[in-house]
């Protein structure tokens, strides 16, 4: 099994960006954890990040045949891009939608998620283990055995 982690603008700053809401990891701290936990279960795990809408569009569309599954932290992309949506409707490869921060108890511009019309599940406000809980729960709708 092998699955994809993408994550979307900012998320580079882990660790400098608003650190009481997104916590003191860097980026490549979770980028290692991240890779450790697929390692551990036996699953391989590739890890992007980018700040530009159309190179994440590009990296789910190139999923396709290559990725069994997707775990996507959008970041603000979430709130705003249908493009995002149609990729991975497009691609219909099982993704799962991941916030570090539980965005249904922030501001109401981030209440609305395109990406989750396209996602087989959510997890938020779970800090960086979130990371481990999606992959938990792409590897059981894949048929694994986590
Ligand atoms: C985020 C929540 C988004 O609203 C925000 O724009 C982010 C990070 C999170 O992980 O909590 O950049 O996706």
């Amino acid at each position: 099994m092998k699955l994809l982690v993408l994550n979307g603008p900012n998320l580079n700053l882990l660790g400098f960006r608003e650190p009481e809401k997104y916590g003191r990891e860097d980026y490549l701290t979770v980028v290692d954890k991240i890779i450790a936990y697929g390692q551990s279960i036996g699953v391989e795990v590739v890890v992007r990040q980018s700040n530009h809408e159309g190179t994440l569009i590009d990296w789910i569309q190139g999923a396709r045949g290559q990725f069994d599954g997707i775990v996507f932290n959008p970041a603000a992309y979430t709130h705003t891009s249908i493009a995002l949506m149609d990729a991975l409707l497009a691609v219909a490869i099982p993704t799962v939608e991941i916030h570090i921060t539980d965005v249904s108890k922030r501001e109401d511009f981030r209440q609305n998620s395109y990406v989750r019309r396209a996602s087989i599940d959510c997890v938020m406000g779970e800090g960086t283990d979130g990371y481990m809980h999606a992959i938990d729960i792409l590897v059981a709708h894949l048929g694994g055995n986590v």
